[in-house]
């Protein structure tokens, strides 16, 4: 069974770790699992993440931010994703397009449809088969992030509240335009709850799948 399954949210979702309680799961279902983030997951890519996300590079131009990230998915999906689904895995990725339709399009105010464009080009129709939301008021998620000292800060989490708040509502727009493909978890309560959640939201999407994959 090989579907490209994405996590998205705000910052502090917890969709990391959950990423992992997940892949842990799958694997007890003899399911093959990748792990994955972007932007990153592999050399090229995360040689551009740095550029990215460097707290130095204050002066990068909003276009300039959203072609790197788009050339930083290009680059891990063929080299890792598309091989991984073409082996029959099951590939888990913290964070893909709708991210940069959020960020970029929506908070930093490009316009959704703008990065959609440049994003057609970088992935030639390869979408995610689900995507989990991971909802929280950003408030909480960036209280969360405050208090884990291992986590390192980068130059999105310095944004003021009020484009996380922009993110939020970007991603809330996206989640009920593509309702058949995002599915919504409420990423308030604890880590059990959430876990819970998610992983029955994808095993729910692999039992009405299974005759097609
Ligand atoms: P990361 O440390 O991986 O954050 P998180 O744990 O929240 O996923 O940093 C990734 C940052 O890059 C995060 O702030 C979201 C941002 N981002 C975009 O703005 N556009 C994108 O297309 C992607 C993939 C990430």
């Amino acid at each position: 069974m090989c579907y490209l399954i994405t996590l998205e949210g705000g910052e502090g979702s917890g969709k990391t770790t959950i990423l992992n309680l997940l892949a842990e799961a799958l694997e007890e279902k003899e399911f093959e699992v990748v792990r994955t983030r972007e932007p990153g997951g592999i050399d090229i890519a995360e040689q551009i993440r740095k550029v990215i996300l460097d707290r130095a590079n204050t002066a990068m131009d909003s276009r300039t931010e959203a072609l790197l990230y788009a050339a930083a998915r290009r680059q891990h999906l063929v080299e890792k994703v598309i091989p991984a689904v073409q082996m029959g895995k099951m590939v888990l990725c913290d964070r893909y397009i709708d991210s940069s339709l959020v960020y970029q399009g929506f908070a930093r105010g490009l316009g959704m449809e703008e990065i959609y464009s440049i994003n057609k080009f970088a992935i030639e129709g390869y979408m995610p088969d689900l995507t989990l939301y991971f909802d929280l008021d950003p408030e909480i998620g960036l209280s969360r992030i405050a208090k884990d000292e291992d986590r390192e800060v980068n130059r999105l989490d310095l944004e003021s509240i009020k484009f996380h708040y922009q993110v939020r509502e970007g991603y809330q727009l996206l989640q009920q335009q593509y309702s058949n493909r995002i599915k919504v978890i409420n990423a308030e309560n604890t880590i059990e709850e959430v876990f819970h959640d998610a992983l029955n939201a994808v095993l729910t999407f692999i039992e009405t799948n299974k005759n097609n994959s």
